[in-house]
């Protein structure tokens, strides 16, 4: 028997899980002491049943030490097993020591994560140092494809479009996206100056006058990569852009830009 548990804000997505697999809809019930500390309670019944936690990570520093509290206390009401759902897997970015004493992040949350759930179910990870998730986890994981679905949402919605991947990493998924849209794609370059700063170049477009560009990006954080793509397409004089993407993780901050 399966339980769903969903962390706060993950509970239209548990319960829709738990009706797509016929499985228990659990409570999980969360409050915050004065003092900021978290409170966690397993209010269903898991004993001998597998457990499913339903958290997208997008806010991860104040989710992680929940979830681990939520993992221990399923276990201690005698969960056979306890899985993580995250559709967005944070600190996939940060994949390798751009500076001396940098953390790796991707690997040691991967490590934490690792030590607390039996395995991992996940959408379109950020791969890029990393080929894959087997080479950070020491759990089972699964990973699910969110392109497609964007791209036959292009194909029934958007006349004509040219797909544009914003940076070279998002080029296996512009590509994804193109391929089931049925629409050629490009990518641009991008050079990430600060946190909140990004330059783009974008490609010569001339040959694809007339299409309607539809920027494809995994995630959007500051929303910067999306707004200066869209600047530039605009300068040019070509039609305004769908800006798609996988994760909209949306910073704070995001939205004012
Ligand atoms: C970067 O490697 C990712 O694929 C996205 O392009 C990036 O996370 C977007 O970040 P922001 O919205 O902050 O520009």
């Amino acid at each position: 028997m399966r339980v769903i548990l969903p962390m706060p804000g993950n509970e239209g997505m548990a319960t829709a899980l738990a009706e797509i697999l016929d499985a228990e809809r659990g409570i999980l019930e969360w409050r915050r002491f004065p003092d900021s500390e978290a409170y966690v309670r397993i209010a269903s019944d898991v004993q001998g049943k597998r457990v499913y936690i339903v958290c997208t990570l997008a806010n991860p520093d104040p989710q992680m030490l929940t979830l681990i509290f939520a993992a221990a206390a399923a276990r201690e009401c005698g969960a056979e097993s306890v899985h993580l759902v995250a559709p967005y897997l944070a600190y996939m970015r940060q994949d390798m020591s751009f500076k001396s004493g940098e953390a790796v992040s991707a690997t040691h949350f991967a490590r934490l994560l690792s030590q607390t759930f039996d395995s991992l179910v996940t959408v379109d990870p950020h791969l890029h140092r990393i080929g894959d998730l087997a080479e950070i986890f020491a759990i089972p994981t699964c990973v699910g494809a969110a392109a497609p679905l964007l791209g036959v949402w292009i194909a029934q919605n958007v006349d004509v479009p040219l797909i544009i991947g914003p940076d070279q990493e998002s080029e296996q998924w512009a590509a994804e996206v193109a391929h089931w849209a049925g629409a050629p794609y490009v990518v641009a370059s991008k050079q990430r100056i600060a946190d909140q700063q990004v330059r783009v170049d974008l490609p010569d477009l001339t040959s694809w006058s007339g299409r309607r560009p539809v920027l494809a990006d995994d995630i959007i954080s500051s929303g910067r990569t999306m707004i200066e793509a869209s600047r530039l397409l605009a300068v040019r004089g070509i039609a305004k852009p769908y800006c798609l993407a996988i994760h909209a993780v949306f910073a704070p901050g995001a939205f004012e830009g």
